[in-house]
């Protein structure tokens, strides 16, 4: 736990004078909400209290529920003495930056609570010198967010700059993004009509993670990975995303997201195009945009004779969790009892380009998994010859240590780190084969503080670097790869698959038990190509 008076300052190293934050004034909208509580105001204090926030800012927070400023404070005050994960709370501080705390209800839907916003941030403008730089954060249910957009730009509140302009005002989108390929290109379209691309931020808070940005300065800050980052070397990929809970209160959106549309169209495809991507031109935003781009244009499409040898999904029955009995999804509250919704999915993907050619990316995701933990597991190709096949003594894998292949695997959560797993000799008078790994921690490794990914983000938003912030066409591009399987499994009843391939025999759901590792179906998957699951 670090004091948050004289918190040390990661996020500071090597940001330079011209990039610090303007002054600014942003708006919350859904500031009675979970998101607001649990994240955004626990981070823009820590950003406070770190010296990262301009000496002249206001948050305006607005939802329906009616409250002062002063009980908007003190809820956002209780929030960050609850939510701040490794701040302690420090009153000093508080009593500081409170000030700048707003709040004022209304409807999102109504053109009247933009007018009245547009006095209460021009009030904010003379009170805290905010200089009419605006940046709105839509943390509502998704249906509002074309709304809300619509009325900024009716009000006059959003003015799409031109190209030398200063990109104010902003708009922070939070996920999801669209619901499927055509609500997605609409939302673009509504956010377009009213703002440029550099005044909008689509959020992925997986790319402000701290091991997720650094899957780049691993691969590209040394000189001992890259050569060997390719189909000549790497057999295949597996990027697992696992939960243990299971859709807690979250049935209703649960029920209309699933798997898929929650975790892989997101956040795991920002992490295949991290790992696969080839290294850009130069740190500039757009550089790095376009090749994570690329990546998910090379990926081949599902094919529609093949698309359920490629896709798994699940749905979880009862079972025990780490020991606690948990009920199946079809109880969930706001879930239906004969629901088809996936809790688990689970892919094959192939990038059809020269690196790649040939080496499976394997991703899963589920709820009410054995595990909470997210991964990316690069697994290499066996040495050419077997020299110690016959020697055995792998301690992890029922392969022996003399024949299991080197893995690196890029721990996401928990304990971020990267780890390389390798064959040694046992000491000792026989030759005895072992599988260890050599490991490094983020908690362990540095003295300070690992920043959650909100802070990060939200600090770049409001320097105005989208680099960690998805560009329009990758979701356009994520959509379009995934719109063919969503029709797919909106058409076909799980059990009763109308696909071609081997693994016609997917069983009606619920398919897999509460605390286990998905669906067999999903194994059966991997085997067809000679793997298998890394058991985590
Ligand atoms: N929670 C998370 O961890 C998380 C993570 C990633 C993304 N997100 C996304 O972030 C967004 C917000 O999530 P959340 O969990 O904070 O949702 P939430 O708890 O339901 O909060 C949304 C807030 O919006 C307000 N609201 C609803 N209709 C409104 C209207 N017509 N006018 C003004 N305010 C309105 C509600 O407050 P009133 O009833 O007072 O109006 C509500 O408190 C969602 O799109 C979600 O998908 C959330």
């Amino acid at each position: 736990m670090v004091h948050s008076a004289m918190v040390e300052n990661p996020l500071m190293l090597g940001l330079p004078e011209e990039k610090r934050p303007e002054p600014f004034a942003m708006v919350i909208f859904g500031a009675h909400g979970d998101l607001c509580k649990r994240k955004l105001l626990p981070a823009i204090y820590a950003l406070y209290v770190q010296n990262l926030l301009p000496e002249n800012f206001a948050i305006l927070g607005q939802s329906r529920t009616e409250k002062t400023d002063q009980k908007f404070r003190d809820d956002m005050k209780e929030a960050v003495i609850k939510y701040s994960e490794d701040l302690e709370f420090d009153q000093a501080s508080w009593d500081r930056f409170a000030p700048s705390l707003y709040y004022r209800a209304g409807d999102s839907k109504n053109l009247e609570s933009y007018k009245e916003m547009k006095a209460t941030l021009a009030e904010l403008e003379k009170q805290h010198g905010t200089m009419g730089n605006h940046i709105f954060y839509l943390s509502t249910p998704p249906s509002l967010y074309m709304p809300i957009i619509t009325k900024l730009a009716e009000s006059g509140l959003a003015i799409a700059r031109k190209k030398n302009e200063p990109a104010w005002p902003r708009v922070v989108v939070e996920k999801p993004f669209g619901h499927d390929l055509a609500s997605s290109l609409e939302l673009d379209a509504t956010l377009h009509d009213v703002l440029s691309e550099p005044q909008i931020y689509r959020i992925d808070h997986y790319l402000g993670k701290e091991t997720v940005q650094n899957i780049m300065c691993f691969r590209f800050a040394n000189s001992i990975f890259e050569p060997i980052w390719n189909r000549e070397f790497v057999d295949h990929i597996q990027i697992t995303s696992a939960e243990t809970i299971g859709v807690e209160d979250r049935g209703a959106y649960y029920e209309e997201a699933g798997a898929l549309r929650d975790m892989i169209q997101n956040h795991l495809m920002q992490l295949v195009a991290l790992v696969a991507m080839e290294p850009p031109i130069s740190l500039d935003p757009e550089a790095t945009r376009d090749e994570r781009v690329k990546v998910l244009n090379a990926i081949r499409p599902f094919s529609a004779d093949t698309i359920d040898d490629f896709s798994v999904r699940g749905q979880y029955g009862e079972g025990y969790v780490l020991g606690d009995k948990a009920a199946r999804y079809r109880d969930e509250k706001n879930v239906s009892p004969e629901s088809t919704r996936e809790t688990y999915a689970a892919l094959k993907l192939y990038i059809d380009n020269w690196r790649w050619a040939g080496v499976p990316i394997y991703l899963r995701s589920g709820k009410r998994l054995a595990k909470r933990l997210t991964e990316i597991a690069i697994q290499f190709r066996k040495p050419p010859k077997m020299l110690f096949k016959q020697l055995g003594g792998s301690i992890y894998h029922n392969t022996p240590a003399s024949e299991s292949p080197n893995v690196l695997v890029m721990k996401i959560q928990p304990d971020d780190g990267i780890s390389l797993k390798f064959a040694t000799k046992q000491p000792g008078p026989t030759t005895q084969i072992r599988s260890l790994t050599m490991d490094f921690r983020y908690g362990t490794a540095f003295g300070s503080r690992t920043p959650p990914a909100y802070e990060r983000l939200i600090l770049d938003a409001l320097i105005g670097d989208p680099s960690l912030y998805a560009r329009s066409d990758f979701y356009e591009a994520s959509w379009k790869l995934y719109q063919p399987l969503i029709e797919h499994w909106e058409k076909s009843v799980p059990g009763k698959s109308t696909g071609k391939g081997y693994l016609v025999a997917h069983r009606p759901f619920p398919n897999y038990e509460s605390g286990s590792w998905g669906p067999q179906e999903s194994d059966e998957m991997l085997s067809i190509e000679g793997h298998t699951w890394r058991e985590l």
